[in-house]
């Protein structure tokens, strides 16, 4: 007999007749002569129920049986008299698969909290919210690679060990097959400075200039050591780079795919999503629709400063032309001023990387941060600096060594062009399509400063 998935027993339109389901049982009741099984096989949030008569062998087998078990069931798929589904399963015979012992396991039924799950985060993707966080965490990035195929983007694939150091920011993990002590990095694998990349984005525009369109989706690594709920060590992160494209292409991609995947999310994952609006953020339904309803302000980051000097907030940190917007500044420009989507661009070069464009004012760069409400930056990019002679200068202004990206500033001597693109935190995308506040509850096995289980 054929082994039926939960979610296919439960949408389908007539019985598929005889039945096996396997999975882990949420709940046991017995009565007299007959007990019910709940039934999760995590392809959807909703469980399968079995009904079984007592026979002496059953009786037998469901003693063995606690909650967290996993078990297999064949039987009859029937319609269900119960409220709440329409097919049930009338058992013929159960058999435990694993042993899960009733006083040890830890995901009995009452509500746990979230900082409890994420100290057992192999077991938590057996509860409903987390079951439901994973299935939208997989839907969302196959819409990510259908909104990119379906615009002519090819898919490519960007190195994790890397040479450079994108961002500029010194926050890369080292990666050595040195043993400590050793004394010149001249026997190390590489025999020079290797680490894991903090971005994409260099090797993307390399393929973009040669393919044209072009996306990366990959892990990227931060040893940034900040615990925050907004920053992981590992992430993903979705950058696509566009040849022959400027700032404002790049910020209509950016506000596109963002509306395209909450869109397809909500679509394919409508009982997920709605568990999250049920019981995380009340408010998550109408915060998605805003989005997706609305155009995202467009907003100089002059004009952001001016807006934050004036709004007579208590800013723990103050602003003035020449800072980095701090988290706060970005949530109250989105949550409380906007309330939607906010786009900042030209940014003061001080405070960007050397790859962005410079403007004609010479005092900021063609960059821009997509800001979303409760989380601040969903996005940073920009139009890439494409002239030979002003980005050599700009490395020299910022002490960078050009033959270490003598590649890089190749694509500038043969055939340059204008081209943008951005990088969209994977993670960040999750918190704001489900509400969760915290970055560890988005991820499966979050990695963050003291913290390196599994
Ligand atoms: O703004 P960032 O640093 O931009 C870049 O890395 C560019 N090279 C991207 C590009 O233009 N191709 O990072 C991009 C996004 C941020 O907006 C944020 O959403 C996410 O990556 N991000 C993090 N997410 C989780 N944990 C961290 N430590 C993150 N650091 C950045
Ligand atoms: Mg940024």
């Amino acid at each position: 007999m054929k082994r039926v998935k939960i979610v296919d027993v439960l949408a389908a339109d007539a019985v598929l007749g005889e039945i096996v389901v396997k999975g882990w049982v949420r709940t046991k009741r017995d009565s007299k002569g007959f007990s019910f099984l709940e039934i999760n096989d995590g392809s959807c949030l909703n469980n399968v129920q079995a009904v079984i008569d007592h026979t002496p062998e059953i009786v037998a087998e469901l003693e063995k049986i606690n909650t967290g078990a996993a078990v297999a069931v064949s039987g009859e798929m029937v319609e269900s008299p119960g409220k709440g589904q329409k097919w049930e399963v009338r058992a013929k015979t159960v058999r435990m698969v694993g042993f899960a012992d009733a006083e040890a396991f830890p995901l009995q039924k009452k509500r746990h909290s979230d900082e409890f799950l994420r100290s057992i985060a192999h077991l938590r993707p057996r509860t409903n919210k987390f079951g439901a966080m994973f299935r939208i965490r997989s839907e969302a990035a196959q819409a990510i690679h259908e909104f990119y195929r379906e615009r002519g983007f090819r898919y490519v694939h960007t190195p994790i060990l890397t040479g450079s150091d994108c961002e500029g920011a010194g926050e890369m993990f080292r990666v050595t097959t040195l043993e400590p002590g050793a004394k010149s990095i001249e026997e190390d694998f590489f025999g020079k400075q290797a680490a894991l990349t903090v971005s994409g984005q260099l090797e993307a525009e390399l393929m973009a200039l040669a393919l044209g369109d072009v996306y990366t989706f990959g892990p990227t690594f931060r040893a940034e050591n900040s615990n925050t709920p907004r920053h992981v060590a590992e992430f993903w992160m979705i950058e696509p780079e566009m040849a022959f494209a400027d700032l404002e292409d790049d910020m209509e991609l950016a506000e596109a795919m963002t509306k395209g995947v909450i869109r397809k999310v909500l679509e394919k994952c409508a009982d997920d999503v709605d568990l999250f609006a049920k019981w995380v953020d009340k408010e998550l339904m109408s915060t998605l629709t805003t989005i997706l309803d609305h155009d995202f302000v467009r907003l100089p980051y002059k004009e952001a400063v001016a807006i934050l000097q004036k709004c007579g907030k208590d800013f723990e940190y103050p602003v003035t032309f020449g800072t980095d917007l701090q988290t706060e500044h970005e949530r109250y420009l989105s949550e409380e001023k906007f309330k939607r989507p906010v786009i900042v661009y030209n940014y003061p070069r001080s405070i960007k990387p050397f790859y962005m464009r410079c403007n004609d004012d010479n005092e900021t760069v063609a960059a821009m941060d997509v800001l979303v409400p409760r989380i601040g930056e969903l996005i940073g990019g920009s139009q890439r600096e494409e002239r030979l002679d002003v980005l050599e200068a700009r490395m020299d202004e910022m002490d960078l060594n050009k033959e270490d990206y003598w590649w890089y500033l190749d694509t500038r001597r043969f055939g340059s062009a204008p081209h943008a693109g951005f990088g969209m935190g994977f993670e960040r995308l999750l918190m704001l399509i489900t509400g969760i506040t915290n970055i560890r509850d988005v991820i499966p096995f979050p990695r963050t400063p003291r913290h390196l289980e599994f």
